[in-house]
């Protein structure tokens, strides 16, 4: 039998090569609790397959990836696969009550997807309430075989996965700010690859090390999955060469910091070329504004071959937490590769031209510790959690669901970044903006300073968009597109819209479907600073949603 299969699959390759060269990957996701012990705690997290950050999911560019997920906890779960493209398999996507029912404790689901046109570095993380804080890993895509990176070949490649710890269990943290109406208790502690590193009160924590042999070059591919965090990472004494980001090339750069918020992927050149020796890798967190974070950096090390024991480590600052220009040099640094094979499709007519404002507000709540409660919203609509999925609503059409009158511009309009006006309070509503299919989108997100200004990574599903101006202050409609970058913007699914600023993107509806576009600082989810895009399906073939899968969950 074993061997009719292997001279079946030789005989495969020598007729129909292509058909090999894209595979069918199959995983095999298990959630189950695993005690953890971090910081000298120990509790019980959520994991899948046990492990903290999670598996990586290795798959090449056209691959066919088939996920079966096993629910073996008492929560309701599901993953999201941050950034792919997702085309026409919105089934797949994985935000609760956006696109499926949440896998049920003893169900299981299995996400059915093809990477298609993406290359590099994204993460797989749960989407349902604060589950992904420990529920994460990395995706990496391959190029097609015989296809090279369009930089230097590395040695060796290897994911960092940076994350944020709390001593509690975040859904008990999360539970009490939603009840008490007060934002949710900061994290204890930074983690890389689940590691703090030294940390104060707390001797026998461990570190992540990444090893390296002189001479050689490695190819670091680095992941937010931070809860609420945006981060800084530095190598003490060598400088890193930034080739992609959100699974799109860019034309390569130096630096020696990253930034990267929460959702956001970097894969960036290193070369060991400094004596031998150890070296401090720190992460450590942005925050320019009055809101309160965890300020603990987070460590591990950077370790070449041949290092004697007791060498002392080498050591690097850190930015100061609220250093802004450091945030804006890196994001303004970013361009497409945009090159003959890996060209930038920027859209150059716009159909719809949106204005969203961001931010948080204040809204009554009787049962409340102030009597009020924390919110956030988009275009001040703090958007609320149906019970049914948008898709199956949007597909079986299914009323009463959602409404499709999300407003495209603000409805009061007021001075964004100056005084805020005196009512701060929100409207709520489940409303989604509709595109018809292949229609163009500029959207200008616009932060604004009610209560506080702050900087928020936006990230929307199922597109990379272009990233074609920022600024700080209030967008001027008549001046800032002038700027515009229509030639080699970067491209990405998550974008930090500055403290008190915009930033303008552009995309094209290719994608039919219903997805989802919020802050992925958790916080600001759960506050409602979330809405949905309802693409329709086009008229030409594989223009359409395709049926959903049978084995969907029920709510
Ligand atoms: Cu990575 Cu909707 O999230």
């Amino acid at each position: 039998m074993v061997m009719y299969w292997v001279q079946a699959l030789l005989f495969m390759t020598v007729l129909f090569p292509a058909l090999v060269d894209c595979k069918i990957r199959h995983y095999s996701f298990t959630v189950v609790l695993k005690n953890t012990t971090r910081l000298c705690a120990t509790k019980p997290i959520v994991t899948v397959n046990g492990k903290f950050p999670g598996p990586t999911l290795y798959a090449r560019e056209d691959d066919n990836v088939l996920v079966r997920v096993t629910n073996h906890v008492q929560y309701n779960v599901t993953i999201h696969w941050h950034g792919v493209r997702q085309f026409r398999t919105g089934w797949s996507d994985g935000p609760a009550y956006i696109t499926q029912c949440p896998i049920q404790p003893g169900q299981n689901f299995l996400y059915n997807f093809t990477l298609t046109g993406q290359r590099g570095t994204l993460l797989w993380h749960a989407h349902i309430s604060w589950l992904r804080s420990t529920m994460h890993g990395a995706i990496v895509i391959l190029p097609k075989k015989s296809v090279p990176y369009p930089f230097p070949k590395p040695d060796k490649e290897k994911v960092i996965i940076l994350g944020e710890w709390w001593k509690a269990d975040t859904e008990a943290v999360v539970n009490q700010a939603m009840q008490t109406g007060l934002p949710p208790n900061i994290s204890d502690a930074h983690t890389i690859n689940g590691h703090a590193g030294p940390v104060p009160n707390c001797s026998s924590e461990g570190a992540y090390t990444l090893h390296v042999q002189n001479g050689r070059t490695y190819l670091l591919r680095v992941v937010n999955a931070a809860v609420n965090d945006e981060l800084f990472f530095k190598i003490a004494g060598h400088n890193l060469t930034v080739v992609e980001v959100d699974a799109a090339y860019t034309k390569p750069f130096k630096t020696d910091t990253l930034f990267l918020g929460p959702g956001q992927t970097t894969t960036a050149l290193l070369t060991a070329d400094q004596g031998i020796g150890k070296y401090l890798i720190a992460i450590s967190p942005f925050m320019d504004t009055i809101v309160a974070v965890d300020n603990l950096t987070g460590m591990g090390f950077l370790r070449y071959n041949h290092t004697l024991a007791f060498t002392p480590t080498t050591l690097t600052s850190i930015p100061p937490v609220n250093a802004t220009a450091v945030t804006s040099v890196f994001s303004e640094a970013l361009r497409s590769l945009n090159s003959k094979e890996y060209p930038a499709n920027v859209p150059l007519t716009v159909d719809h031209s949106l204005f969203f404002t961001i931010g948080v507000g204040i809204n009554p709540c009787a049962t409340c510790f102030n009597g009020s409660r924390g919110v956030a919203a988009i275009n001040n609509v703090s958007f609320v959690m149906p019970t049914t999925a948008l898709l199956q609503a949007h597909y079986y059409s299914i009323k009463g669901v959602f409404t499709d009158d999300f407003p495209g511009q603000p409805l009061i309009p007021f001075n964004y970044t100056g005084t805020p006006p005196s009512n701060l309070q929100t409207m709520n509503g489940t409303r989604v903006y509709r595109l018809a299919y292949n229609s163009t989108v500029q959207l200008v997100i616009q932060g604004n300073s009610i209560i506080a200004p702050e900087s928020h990574p936006t990230h929307l599903h199922g597109f990379n968009f272009f990233v074609i101006g920022r600024g700080v202050g209030n967008f001027d409609p008549n001046k800032d597109p002038l700027k515009f970058n229509l030639v080699d913007p970067v491209e990405r699914n998550t974008i930090s819209v500055p403290t008190a600023g915009w930033t303008a993107i552009r995309f094209r509806a290719d994608n039919p479907g219903v997805w989802f576009f919020h802050c992925h600082l958790e916080v600001h989810t759960t506050w409602g600073l979330k809405m949905a895009f309802l693409v329709d399906n086009g008229k030409g073939p594989n223009e359409s949603i395709l049926p959903p899968p049978i084995d969907l969950p029920q709510c």
